[in-house]
């Protein structure tokens, strides 16, 4: 009977590191895949709203809109899902412990000489006794049309704009190149 039990153990460790494996690879293209919905969403509207009315009004539907694709994403997927950033313009998207460290760990890859496109950084943790997969991309900062709210030249109306509805803001004078943030989800597992 013992050797059949341990039979049976080295069978189990035998299969269960592969079906490990593939559980963080297939969460991982699972967040790849929400990144990309939700960045592509984010970015047509700013995209169009830029478009219609110029960089103020483009702050408005920012900020009303920004929250309510991240529930959309959320609740269509089951994932967490925010954007945060190590120089926050709304308050609201702050990075926990997990996600800072792994800010600072971005800029490090990035000034190591790492394409910022390519920064990501996937782990499954342990929070008050239960399994999250953690997943997070860097967001670079791309010329246009980011540096019109972000850079370090900020138009005045813009500026004027900014201050009205974010008094403590941070998230200016980036360079085009930059990482100004990153996308974070999670999923609990278990
Ligand atoms: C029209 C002005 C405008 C432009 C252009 C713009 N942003 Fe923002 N950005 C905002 C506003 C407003 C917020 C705050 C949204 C909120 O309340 O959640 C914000 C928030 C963010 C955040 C969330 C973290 C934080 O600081 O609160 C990131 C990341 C971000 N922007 C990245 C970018 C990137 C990358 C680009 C270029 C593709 C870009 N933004 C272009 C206005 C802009």
């Amino acid at each position: 009977m013992k050797k059949f039990t341990t039979a049976l153990t080295a069978i189990f460790f035998l299969l269960s590191a592969p079906v490990a494996a593939s559980e963080s690879q297939m969460l991982l293209n699972e967040g790849r895949g929400l990144v990309k919905i939700f960045f592509t969403s984010l970015k047509g509207k700013l995209v169009t709203a830029l478009k219609s009315g110029g960089a103020v009004k483009a702050i408005k539907v920012c900020s009303m809109e920004a929250g309510e694709v991240a529930s959309e994403v959320a609740d269509m997927s089951g994932w967490e899902v925010k954007r945060t950033s190590l120089k926050l313009r709304n308050p609201g998207n702050e990075p926990d412990a997990w996600e800072r460290d792994v800010l600072y760990k971005f800029n490090a890859r990035k000034s190591a000489g790492e394409s910022p496109e390519k920064i990501e950084f996937s782990a499954i943790v342990v929070e008050d006794g239960v399994r999250v997969f953690r997943y997070m991309k860097a967001i670079p900062t791309a010329e246009k049309p980011c540096l019109v709210c972000h850079g370090e030249a900020i138009k005045a109306p813009v500026a004027k704009a900014l201050d009205e509805i974010y008094p403590s803001d941070q998230a200016r004078g980036y360079k085009a190149g930059d990482i100004r943030g990153a996308f974070s989800f999670r999923k609990t597992i278990n």
